[in-house]
């Protein structure tokens, strides 16, 4: 995959609820930009107030409640959903502006692990990781060479043949993650890529989320694991949201 220069030290937080400006770059725009949005499903707000910038090369996580959000926040942070107030911007342009092209160039830009992570049973896992290659119809031989390191990167290289019904839920769960990123996405969204793995394993896939950090990704992650978010902020500058009462909050450092 391409290196890209990592500037997650100059990436800022910036404001999240009443939280405000710490180590803004000037001139640097963030990727998803949530201005006080609010959601509801048509019942009682679910979500309010909600401020929320990722810069690009940031590391956050997301927390909260199971009921509390999360994947709703996410849909939310790449237009699956659209805000019943407020306004969302990805990358400077406003969702309720976009058609349903834009809406797909923008799946291009932000890959997403979803937290039920389906697979076409009929297919390979490598036909499976490829398939947005081939929907948007760059399944070339530069492609597939990318897709055998891919695959490799993520430790699946034996199971490449594999249905997905054969596949272990870690190996599910690397599976999916190479299928969000193989459009080498600016922003990956991963909404409990750990659920259900054990802790070796999610230390692994945490790793493979730290390295694409590293490569220039900006990346949140929903989770429930406290554990493994401080195992993470050890390797990576990370901050924590969390949800409660439907506002969003920076989680203090007594995580
Ligand atoms: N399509 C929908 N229609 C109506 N209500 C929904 C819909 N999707 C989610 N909800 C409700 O919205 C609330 C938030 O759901 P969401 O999936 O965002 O929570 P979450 O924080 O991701 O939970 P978990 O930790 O269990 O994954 C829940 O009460 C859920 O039942
Ligand atoms: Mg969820």
């Amino acid at each position: 995959m391409r290196k890209e220069n990592r500037n997650s030290k100059d990436c800022a937080y910036v404001a999240c609820g009443a939280f405000k400006t710490e180590n803004v770059v000037f001139g640097v725009r963030p990727v998803i930009n949530l201005e006080n949005v609010a959601y509801n499903y048509g019942g009682g707000e679910l979500l309010s107030d909600i401020t929320l910038k990722l810069q690009p090369g940031s590391f956050h996580f997301l927390t909260g409640p199971s009921g509390s959000g999360k994947t709703t926040l996410m849909k939310l942070c790449y237009g699956a959903l659209t805000a019943t107030s407020g306004q969302v911007t990805l990358f400077d342009e406003d969702v309720r502006h976009m058609n349903r092209d834009d809406l797909a160039m923008i799946r291009r830009r932000i890959g997403v692990v979803h937290q039920d992570c389906q697979f076409l049973d009929h297919l390979s896992v490598a036909e499976n990781i490829s398939l947005p290659l081939m929907v948007s119809g760059r399944d070339d031989l530069t492609q597939s060479a990318n897709l055998k390191e891919l695959i490799n990167w993520v430790g699946l290289s034996p199971r490449a043949g594999a249905l997905p019904p054969e596949l272990s839920g870690g190996e599910r769960q690397r599976a999916a993650l190479a299928r969000a990123v193989i459009m080498s996405p600016e922003v990956v969204l991963a909404d409990e890529p750990t659920g259900n793995i054990d802790w070796e394993m999610s230390q692994r896939l945490l790793r493979l989320l730290i390295e694409l950090n590293q490569m220039g990704r900006t990346i949140l992650i929903a989770t429930h694991d406290l554990a493994l978010i401080r195992a993470v902020k050890t390797q990576v500058q990370a901050r924590v949201l969390r949800i409660s009462k439907q506002r969003l909050h920076l989680a203090g450092a007594d995580l």
